[in-house]
Parts: structure tokens; C-alpha cells; sequence
């Protein structure tokens, strides 16, 4: 009912009659109760109420409803990183034996985690790119596969992913579409609104907004029909783990959500500390305004490293030109975020050069904050991939990772024209 800046201030908490106007934060992990015959209900499945802060809390409560509402799903789980919120995601479907397929341009982290950890879980990743045919891509898919992954907007390789044609392919074979929103946010592009089933975030990013704290979401759009499928035992059959709960028929379109909270949250205990959710909820609150700053002053970046001599590319999408332009166009109107891309003429020495130079942007492994910073990622965020997984991800020598903050876009733009001069 509210308009989407409104939701990122109002939802998710509002107090009663004389309580505290803005979040409390609850710093206990557990809860009383004066009927022992009550709280075997909760343990059960059978009433709602929190029990034990690694499976709920009343302040992770709040900033989970807060993120449903800002993504247009049935739920949402808080976890302690973006890392534990795409692992969860996955292996809440995906259990030995089974594959799924992601895009091969994903975060590394996500690659890492996909190709050498889950693999060691007996899980099979099956990359798949945008570049393959219809038919190409379905190639991918057997009895076994369980879900398709994608990442909104690249990181750092910033392409746009084609949601619309990726979910009608995964829903074709009856499974669904996981997608990373991180770079995007609610704030740029809804995935649930275009087909995707399930949405991810590293929190750490724009949602947080000031490298404060780390987290991770995971949000249930509540549309994937997990009975109709057929595919999904571990949500339609009974659960020993709870005395034989039947998530799709307890939780109806909240099953998948209610499992990963308390059957995965439960036992892998990656629960962010409710001063973390606090702390998220105020990045939440200014959101939209930030977000939709970084995007401006990310796109006059963008135009002004096109105007340069020494810049050998720039990569934005919503750069005229730019391959995914059109795409941007479509799925990003009100902006592609903060990050932009590029390379500098002399490869290595001169992207090292320039960082070296910048005053303003310091270089962090960070991205995606209030403050301009800078990444070589070849010697960083992506030094565990393998030659092909780099060409993969688009990351080559000369590749810069600039995050545009939301300071003055003139003293962005001076800082690099200085750096620039140095090379
Ligand atoms: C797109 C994307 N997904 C997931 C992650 C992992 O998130 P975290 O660092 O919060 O664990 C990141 C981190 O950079 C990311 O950029």
C-alpha cells in the first residue's frame, strides 16, 4: 500500500501506545514462558513465537518483515552474511547427489562456494552464461537439477541478468530462480516482480550502506509451486527432524522460508546478533535516497572515464553503448547502482599506478557503500580463480572496480582526473 521510500521507513515496526518510537533492540536469546505446555507447542511447530535468538528474534523479526515488504515476497531470513544467505538458499533444495545450475559471471565468493565447498557436500554446480541458446541452456538440466542461480546485476563484471528469460526457463523444467540482488537493491529492480522465486543479498552492501556491519537475506516470493512440481521431497514430505511437519501443507506458500529458518538457521547457527539487524535497519531507512544517489553519480563517472585518453574501456549499464544497455534500460529505469568498471591503458602497472594515486577513493576489498572506494580485483577478490573462471567473470589485468559513494560527483570526478594525470 505504501509507495517504496515510505516502506523503507515505516515497515516492518510500529510500536504501541507509549512503546519506543524507533527499533528496539532486543539483546536477549531466550524468552520466558509460564506454561512449560506452551513452549513445547513452539518446539513443535505448532504455535509461533520466539524460543531461542538463533531461530528468531523480535528485532531480526522486524527488519525480515521490513525486507519482504521492500522485495514483494511472504518472508524473509536474516543470516550473519551475504555467504550464509546463498549457501542456505541453495542447500535448503539441493542435497547430495543433486546439481544446480548458476551463471558462470557470479560473485567469486559465490563461484567458491559453488565449486570447491558444496562440491565437497557432493552438490554439482553447472555453469551456464547468456551467451548459450535456449537449448544450450536446457542442455544443462537433468532429473537431478534443483534450481538455476543468478546475480542481478554482476559483481564485478556488471551484467545485467535477463530475469524474465532465465525464470521461464527454469520454470519450463520445474524448478526455481534464485537471485543474487545485492548490486541492484529493491530500490533499483524487484526480481520476484519480473519471475524470480527466491531473492538473496549480501546486506553488507547498499542495505547496510556504511560498511558497518555484515549480513545477509534470503526473501521467499512464496510463488514456486513446490507440490505441483514434484521435485521437492524435503518441503512436501513429513520433516523426522520436527515430528513429521509438512512445510507446503503447514506454511502454504511460506514452506520454503520456514524451513530454511528452522531446520537450517537452527542447525548451522548463522544468526546475525540483534544490534547487527538494528544497525541494518538504519541503512534500510535511507536506502532509497542513497541508492538512487550512487546511481546518478555513478553514471556521470561513467561518462566522464569514456572522455579519457588513457581509459581503454568503461563498463556501466546504463552507459550509452554499453553491451547491456538495452537490457538496463528495461530491468534498471531508475539506475544500475554505484559501481562502475574500467580499464586503463598499460594494463597491471597502470591500474596499480592509478589506485596508488587516488586521494579521495581509498582501496578497500569493500563495495558498495557511502564512501567512493577502489579494487583491483585480479589481485584480490578474484586471486582463487582459475584463468578461465577470470575470463568468465570479465576480470582482466587492467581491470579497475571503482564503488561510486555519494559524496559531491565533482570531487569523484577531480580525484580521478588526478589519478589519471599520473599514470
Ligand atoms: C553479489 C554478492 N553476493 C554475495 C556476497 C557475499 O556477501 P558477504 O560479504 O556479506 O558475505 C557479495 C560480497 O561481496 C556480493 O557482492
Amino acid at each position: 500500500m505504501y509507495q517504496f521510500e515510505t516502506k523503507c521507513i515505516q515497515s516492518g515496526y510500529t510500536p504501541k501506545n507509549g512503546e519506543p518510537r524507533t527499533l528496539p533492540i532486543y539483546q536477549s536469546t531466550t524468552y520466558q514462558y509460564d506454561d512449560a505446555a506452551a513452549l513445547g507447542k513452539l518446539f513443535d511447530l505448532e504455535e509461533s513465537g520466539h524460543m531461542y535468538t538463533r531461530i528468531s528474534n523480535p528485532t531480526l523479526e522486524a527488519v525480515e518483515t521490513k525486507l519482504a515488504d521492500l522485495e514483494g515476497g511472504v518472508g524473509a531470513m536474516l543470516t550473519s552474511s551475504g555467504q550464509a544467505a546463498n549457501f542456505l538458499a541453495v542447500f535448503n533444495i539441493c542435497a547430495a547427489g543433486q546439481n544446480f545450475i548458476a551463471m558462470d559471471n557470479i560473485y567469486g565468493g559465490s563461484i567458491n562456494l559453488f565449486s570447491v565447498t558444496m562440491a565437497r557436500m557432493g552438490i554439482e554446480v553447472r555453469y551456464a552464461n547468456d551467451r548459450m541458446s535456449d537449448a544450450e541452456f536446457e542442455a544443462l538440466f537433468d532429473e537431478n537439477t534443483r534450481l538455476v542461480f543468478g546475480e542481478t546485476i554482476t559483481n564485478p563484471a556488471l551484467t545485467v541478468f535477463d530475469i524474465r528469460r532465465f525464470a521461464a526457463l527454469a520454470h519450463k523444467h520445474g524448478v526455481p530462480l534464485i537471485v543474487d540482488n545485492t548490486f541492484a537493491t529493491p530500490y533499483l529492480f524487484r526480481p520476484l516482480a519480473y519471475g524470480a522465486d527466491i531473492v538473496t543479498h549480501s546486506t553488507s552492501k547498499y542495505m547496510d550502506g556504511h560498511a558497518n556491519v555484515l549480513g545477509g537475506c534470503i526473501v521467499d516470493g512464496g510463488s514456486f509451486d513446490w507440490a505441483a512440481s514434484g521435485k521437492y521431497p524435503e518441503l512436501t514430505e513429513a520433516d523426522e527432524s520436527y515430528h513429521g511437519v509438512v512445510y507446503t501443507k503447514q506454511f502454504g506458500p511460506a514452506a520454503y522460508i520456514t524451513k530454511a529458518r528452522v531446520q537450517l538457521l537452527r542447525d548451522f547457527g548463522c544468526t546475525p546478533m540483534p544490534m547487527g539487524a538494528y544497525l541494518l535497519n538504519l541503512g534500510l531507512e535511507s536506502m532509497a535516497l542513497r541508492v538512487q544517489r550512487h546511481s546518478e553519480n555513478a553514471l556521470a563517472v561513467a561518462r566522464f572515464l569514456k572522455t579519457q585518453e588513457k581509459v581503454l574501456w568503461v563498463n556501466y549499464p546504463l552507459l550509452e553503448g554499453n553491451a547491456y544497455y538495452e537490457l538496463a534500460k528495461a530491468y534498471l529505469p531508475l539506475g544500475a547502482s554505484g559501481v562502475v568498471s574500467f580499464g586503463v591503458k598499460g594494463g597491471r602497472d597502470a591500474a596499480m599506478k592509478l589506485m596508488n594515486s587516488l586521494k579521495l577513493a581509498k582501496i578497500v576489498v569493500h563495495v558498495a557503500d557511502a564512501r567512493t572506494s577502489v579494487l583491483h580485483p585480479a589481485s584480490t577478490t578474484h586471486r582463487q580463480l582459475t584463468d578461465q573462471q577470470l575470463e568468465a567473470a570479465g576480470v582482466g589485468p587492467e581491470f579497475v572496480r571503482f564503488s561510486v559513494g555519494i559524496e559531491n560527483v565533482d570531487d569523484i570526478i577531480a580525484d580521478l582526473q588526478q589519478a589519471l594525470d599520473q599514470i
